[in-house]
């Protein structure tokens, strides 16, 4: 009987794990469990002799790939695949995929709690802002920029989207603008909310010279990784910038820095929780549990993100 395992150190819902066990059980496989670990050597350990492994942003490093003899598929339930080796991944022939858009919705909605949060001044019950009539670009117009945007048009915002691999129509017929370089984005809107990989490319392409283009009153918000944000050099930019807010699902290395300097003009969330829904979490736990099987039974490899 294959084994799947699924090592997550920050845990599935109780309701996902369940939903992903009734599928292992009906397909006859068996559901092996790692939650809550501390080490590596407990991933290494737990993935030796699993054929399929289940994981969140747990870091599938090149060792973990060389402890799992017998691995044949790793699934990262979720959209960023920036914690697999993939090149570790390809060099054993290890098939990786991820399970995108399927904790979509819960990452958008994090966004506008955050957004609404910094708005009211944390809730301090002095006079905050509204989100409606103010300007909010999408960087990068995927799974979750596309749920970000439905969700603006809700609350009446003007939004803006850049991405260049997304043709200017398709953002167009969703009732977005869209725009064609990264500065006019951010010369345009008041609030951005980021939603580009963390890769070679994009590591600390949010800096000061493309900030410093924001409106007064600008707000940077980031749901997706903390590396794609020059930290050094937003942190100079917002002592410069008294106006210029920064909200993150990611608290950056120097969170106590930002805090202590800028207490009313930052908030970060204690532990990363976009996707810590069980909605989010049955959709990406299920998805990928379907996606081992289909791999298994049938070779069918949709959404696999390595060569
Ligand atoms: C993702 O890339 O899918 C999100 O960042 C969620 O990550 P998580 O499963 O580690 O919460």
């Amino acid at each position: 009987m294959e084994k799947i395992l699924v090592a997550t150190q920050k845990p599935f819902a109780s309701e996902a794990i369940k939903k992903i066990k009734e599928i292992t059980d009906r397909e006859g496989y068996e559901l092996s469990l790692l939650e809550k670990y501390s080490t590596a050597e407990e991933l290494k350990t737990a993935v030796a002799d699993a054929e399929a492994l289940i994981v969140r942003s747990d870091k599938v490093t090149a060792e973990v790939i060389e402890a799992a003899k017998n691995l044949k598929i790793v699934v990262r339930a979720g959209a960023g695949y920036d914690n697999l080796d993939l090149d570790a991944c390809s060099a054993k022939g290890i098939v990786a995929m991820n399970t995108p858009g399927q904790n979509s919705n819960a990452v958008a909605e994090l966004a506008f709690g955050m957004m609404v949060y910094m708005a009211r001044n944390k809730f301090n019950g002095t006079a905050g802002t509204e989100l409606r009539g103010k300007t909010l670009g999408i960087h990068a117009y995927g799974n979750v920029g596309k749920y970000v945007a439905q969700i603006a048009r809700g609350f009446g915002m003007e939004v803006f989207a850049f991405d260049p691999f997304v043709p200017a129509e398709k953002i167009k017929n969703d009732g977005i603008t869209p725009v064609k370089t990264v500065e006019e984005l951010y010369q345009t809107c008041q609030y951005v909310s980021l939603h580009i990989p963390a890769n070679e490319q994009t590591k600390k392409s949010i800096k000061a010279s493309l900030l410093e283009l924001m409106p007064s009153g600008a707000v940077l918000v980031n749901t997706a990784r903390k590396e794609v944000i020059d930290e050094e050099s937003l942190a100079l930019l917002m002592e410069k910038r008294t106006d210029f807010t920064y909200i993150s699902d990611i608290a950056p290395d120097n969170k106590s820095l930002f805090e202590e300097k800028f207490s009313d003009r930052c908030f970060f969330t204690p532990k990363k929780m976009g996707a810590q829904t069980a909605e989010a979490n049955i959709n990406a736990g299920v998805a990928a549990a379907n996606q081992i099987i289909k791999f298994f039974k049938t070779g069918d490899e949709t959404y696999r993100v390595n060569k």
